[in-house]
């Protein structure tokens, strides 16, 4: 039968070569039994039974390209510690390129939460900045990987892995690479120049301030695109779906989700797969519509936050 233009083709998201650099975190999640009070201190004493650790910050984001189907390195840093080395044994089983780089004046960033009775007792994180030394050898390293990959999405929550990220953005573009960007902080001006920025909607708050209406947030949301030259600005809004603002349209995707369990690391879900569409070539319409669709299967789940090519294509 000849190829009609109903016929659905799933993209070739086996061919696109993903670059992930930014903020490394280890998710740890130690689950116990709650029985009595301490003797020391009036608190509650945990006796774990079970340990689980998942790949958190920007790994998260190279664990989802890579569910996808997709070629995914990652670049960033971690301690030369225990945590490190279980980073690292997590990308291998997710099919993960590491580039990670061990910075042994600190330790790995981990987020670890102790839950007893079903709830969480306790988060503690340990969170320390790379050197600077190390942080230079990441950007020559950085410069280097370039040619190897199609898209580059520099994930930043703001623990200090991307203190350049203006140069990796400038270089980036020089070199044709779609870049996205999922931001942090209250200055976006340091990531002008690149082709998307993904916030949601505390962090585009923090920097445009409270919008009244939909007509205001366009205003601003397509202001705030000029003015950093981006080719899109896509606002995740949780349960409000997402908006895609671009030089000729506003694309609106209302939430997707049928069940919602778990919305932690959603937006890591969803900047994947725009990574994994925009680097097949697909159009903005196409990657946005994924894209939504991934964040509404994504937070339905519990545990493993990730979404399959088989769950968004069916083959
Ligand atoms: N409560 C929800 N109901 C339905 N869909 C949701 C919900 N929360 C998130 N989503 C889907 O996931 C997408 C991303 O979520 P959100 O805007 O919360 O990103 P985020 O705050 O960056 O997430 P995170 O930082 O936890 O990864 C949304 O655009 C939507 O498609
Ligand atoms: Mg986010």
């Amino acid at each position: 039968m000849p190829n009609t233009l109903t016929q659905f083709v799933a993209p070739a998201l086996d061919q696109v070569r993903i670059l992930v650099v930014g903020d490394v975190m280890l998710d740890r999640y130690w689950f116990g039994e709650v029985a009595r009070i301490s003797p020391e201190a009036p608190v509650p004493i945990v006796r774990i039974e079970k340990r689980e650790a998942r790949l958190g910050g920007a790994a998260n984001v190279a664990r989802n390209a890579a569910a996808l189907g997709a070629h995914a390195g990652l670049l960033g840093v971690v301690g030369n510690d225990e945590a490190g080395s279980e980073v690292e044994q997590l990308l291998a089983a997710g099919g993960i390129h590491s580039y990670l780089k061990r910075d042994e004046a600190i330790s790995t960033i981990i987020k670890l939460r102790v839950i007893g009775r079903q709830q969480q007792m306790l988060r503690i994180d340990f969170e320390e900045a790379p050197t600077d030394t190390v942080l230079r050898d990441k950007l020559m390293q950085f410069k280097a990987l370039l040619p190897d990959y199609d898209v580059i999405v520099l994930s930043d929550y703001a623990k200090g892995s991307l203190v350049n990220v203006a140069d990796m953005i400038a270089s980036a573009r020089a070199a044709g690479k779609v870049v996205m960007v999922d931001p942090k902080g209250d200055d976006f001006g340091r990531y002008a120049g690149a082709t998307v920025l993904t916030p949601n909607k505390s962090e585009m708050r923090r920097i445009v301030g409270h919008w009244n209406s939909e007509e205001q947030l366009t205003a601003k949301a397509q202001q705030m695109r000029r003015e950093l030259r981006l080719d899109a600005l896509l606002l995740t809004r949780s349960e409000e779906g997402m908006t895609l603002y671009t030089e000729n349209e506003n694309i609106n995707m209302p939430a997707a989700a049928r069940e919602v369990f778990d919305v932690s690391g959603a937006g890591d879900t969803v900047i994947a797969t725009m990574a994994a569409m925009l680097g097949a070539g697909r159009s903005w319409n196409e990657a946005v519509k994924t894209a939504n669709r991934a964040g509404g299967i994504v937070v339905g789940k519990l545990g493993t936050a990730t979404v399959t090519r088989e769950e968004l294509f069916g083959q």
